[in-house]
């Protein structure tokens, strides 16, 4: 997708310098920075950072992480402690430990003259993967926006959460996508833009890249949705999500499951759109899902351009005061309309995901 006219993807292996290109998310909106990943500890470090941040794009990381291993220093145990310190970086997103069990399962057995080739090409595959299968979710997704446009005849508005566009995968998104499609097929449309604290994922990259992609968007306060869905200000909400389970229960950026209650409340339908290699087939209980706590510094402080436009992190809270930080929660598959996935769109439950999904299910 584009930033400032210039096609983009969120992370690209540089051959020349044998390092990995990412933009640091951390510094959007307000300054594009390119940065190199030159080893298995930066990688980790990104993750952790959230310098590249959504379910897809840390998956794709640790696959490009375990290369950066593999070319500092050709050895299995080395690896394998790399395998196991990605895994761990970050808990929620099921994409990341899909990632880096696919490619040490590629890897095992090969020996050291053949590895770094064989690694490189499945972490390129992992990527091209995704392009694919978020390309495909907004083509399935774009069909449920063009029922409401030919209904309502007028521009569609569209609620979502936390950031599921391009910066969380490599390219379309996976809740932008179908939106993304839409604008293409000349389908007018809005989107509603939760703020999404306590990182502003929503307001510092959602906005962001709809606005580099000139779709019309607004940013709302978390707590706005419901008030505009009483109104009759949302036609439909897509999010994205960092693990779904195979009884269709899906885990997403904290303050999901609100909104999804107020959808229900308010008839309008809630989407989760998501690549295959977010879904979790072994949990069978959304209680057995580790939810990441983050720092509750994410809270107490926020970050911004001061006059003399440099970034600054500033305290907003009583100084005595303590904050909890759990960064994701749980939509009980029961509130969820449907899943738009890479292979067509489906009730969030086994049964649904059966119809999609078999070779998967256990
Ligand atoms: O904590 P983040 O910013 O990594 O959380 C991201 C989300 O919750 C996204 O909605 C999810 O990963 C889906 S990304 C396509």
């Amino acid at each position: 997708m584009k930033i400032e006219g210039k096609e983009y993807r969120t992370i690209w292996f540089d051959e020349k310098n044998q390092t990995v290109k990412i933009i640091d998310q951390t510094k959007l909106p307000h300054h594009f920075i390119i940065k190199d990943i030159k080893t298995a500890k930066e990688a980790i470090n990104a993750i952790k950072t959230m310098e590249v941040r959504g379910a897809p794009l840390i998956g794709a990381t640790a696959a490009y992480g375990l290369v950066l291993s593999i070319i500092e220093k050709n050895d299995l145990s080395y690896l394998k402690k790399s395998s196991e310190d990605l895994i761990a970086s970050r808990p929620t997103a099921i994409n990341l430990k899909w990632a880096v069990d696919r490619m040490m399962k590629r890897l095992s057995g090969l020996n050291s003259d053949e590895i770094l080739k064989v690694a490189l090409e499945e972490a390129k595959d992992i990527v091209e993967e995704d392009v694919g299968f978020c390309k495909n979710i907004g083509l399935n997704g774009l069909k449920i926006i063009e029922e409401i446009f030919v209904k309502k005849k007028d521009t569609v508005n569209i609620l979502t959460h936390c950031n599921a566009g391009w910066l969380a995968t490599i390219d379309w998104g996976t809740a932008t996508s179908p939106i993304y499609h839409a604008h293409k097929a000349g389908i007018k449309v809005h989107v509603w833009v939760d703020e999404t604290r306590p990182r502003n994922q929503g307001a510092n990259l959602t906005s962001y890249e709809l606005n580099e992609e000139g779709i019309p968007n607004t940013i709302i306060a978390d707590n706005t949705g419901g008030i505009l869905m009483q109104r009759g200000k949302v036609d439909m909400c897509i999010v994205g999500t960092d693990r779904t389970l195979s009884n269709g229960d899906v885990c997403n950026k904290i303050g999901t499951y609100l909104k999804a209650l107020a959808a229900k409340d308010n008839n309008v339908p809630f989407y989760v759109a998501l690549p295959s290699s977010t879904i979790d087939w072994q949990i069978k209980d959304h209680k057995k899902i580790p939810i990441e706590e983050r720092d509750s510094e994410e809270l107490s402080h926020v970050e911004g351009l001061d006059k003399d436009n440099k970034l600054q992190k500033v305290l907003i809270y009583p100084q005595k005061s303590k904050a909890m930080n759990l960064a994701f929660d749980v939509t009980p598959a029961k509130y969820v309309t449907s899943l738009i996935t890479e292979k067509g769109i489906c009730e969030a439950s086994e049964q649904g995901l059966k119809k999609l999904f078999k070779e998967n299910l256990l």
